[in-house]
């Protein structure tokens, strides 16, 4: 197969069984998002979906978002079918994607994405490294979630990490978090990379992108009002492929204090406990300076258990 048998459109609703037929259930660990946001980013403004056809067959997708006020595009969601795999269908489908900006969007400058994986030296040539997280991954029954909370509560409290003015974590209303996110002590001092990570979606802290963070529907959660050592965002949970009940949480936590961070994870989770059940899938992303405390933090006789080891999200940019 040569990739210039490779047809390009612009994905429709009715293409979902096909999206579906390109992704593998083993592709990211059995949590895929693919099949719930296909359909969302389908309505999404703003938004542009890819798909890569050979003989009518979907082979690839790629998407992505203008954010940043128009100048930057976020491309997100590749995919490539698992039986053609190592052809240049993803480098295509890529170039394609880079080519229909550059051309109907001139005055996009940056394209900005998150990887899984270390950049290797080539990426490395084309790409420059704005921000790192490391992901801290819990998995358990819901039914067990409770007892887990107990356990990382009295811990908390053993240990001092709740604040001593006794504010405590506080959750933000949607104003409330608007403000807090843009201000200088956020950007500067808790963002990594000066950049507001929702799930894996690297946006820059600019009025003009609070309307995608209004669209997801995030918890905001600070250790304290003032100046707060800890932010972190919460997503709605998700179906995941995993197993038939199973729900994939992401938390954001922005911030280097252990104590903080640990306060705004339980405070996520407590908020998260009436709504969950089956079986739970929880994403951290934190600095990795925090991400080993984190975890001796979570160590539970509550059969709550690690899900991955350590691993990183690397945020790319580069100028077209
Ligand atoms: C990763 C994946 C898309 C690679 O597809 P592929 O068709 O086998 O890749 P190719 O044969 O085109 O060879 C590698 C090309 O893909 C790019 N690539 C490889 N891994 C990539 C990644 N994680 N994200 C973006 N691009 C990637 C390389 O830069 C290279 O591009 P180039 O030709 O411009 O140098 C495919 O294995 C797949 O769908 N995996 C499961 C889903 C996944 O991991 N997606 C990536 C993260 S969203």
């Amino acid at each position: 197969m040569e990739t210039s048998q490779v047809v390009y459109s612009l994905a429709e609703e009715q293409d979902y069984q096909q999206v579906l037929n390109i992704c593998n259930s083993s592709d990211f660990g059995g949590l895929d998002y693919m099949p719930v946001f296909f359909p969302r980013w389908i309505k999404e403004p703003g938004r542009l979906v890819f798909l890569a056809r050979v003989g009518g067959r979907v082979v690839a997708l790629e998407s992505v978002l203008q954010v940043d006020g128009g100048q930057t595009v976020v491309v997100q969601g590749l995919r490539v079918v698992p039986d053609l795999r190592g052809r240049g269908i993803a480098g295509a489908i890529q170039r394609h994607v880079v080519a229909y900006v550059r051309q109907h969007y001139p005055e996009v400058r940056v394209v900005r994405l998150t990887r899984g994986e270390a950049p290797t030296p080539e990426t490395l040539i084309k790409y420059r490294v704005i921000a790192k997280e490391a992901i801290f991954s819990l998995c358990c029954e819901a039914v067990h979630l409770g007892a887990f909370v107990a356990e990382l509560r009295s811990r908390l409290a053993l240990e001092g990490g709740s604040s001593s003015s006794n504010d405590g974590p506080l959750t933000l209303s949607q104003q409330q978090a608007e403000a807090l996110v843009l201000t200088q002590h956020v950007v500067s001092n808790l963002l990594p990379g000066q950049t507001i990570m929702n799930d894996w979606e690297p946006l820059k802290p600019l009025e003009a992108n609070l309307e995608v963070l209004r669209r997801r529907g995030l918890t905001w959660i600070v250790d304290r009002e003032n100046q707060p050592a800890a932010l972190s965002l919460g997503t709605p949970p998700y179906a995941a492929p995993y197993r038939h009940d199973a729900l994939r949480v992401n938390i954001n936590i922005f911030g280097r204090r252990l104590a903080s961070v640990c306060a705004v994870f339980l405070a996520q989770l407590e908020a998260l406990l009436p709504s969950l059940s089956g079986y739970l899938v929880f994403y951290v992303y934190v600095d990795p300076e925090v991400w080993s405390g984190l975890r001796r933090f979570c160590e539970n006789d509550a059969n709550v258990s690690f899900f991955k080891d350590y691993w990183e999200d690397c945020v790319l940019e580069m100028d077209i």
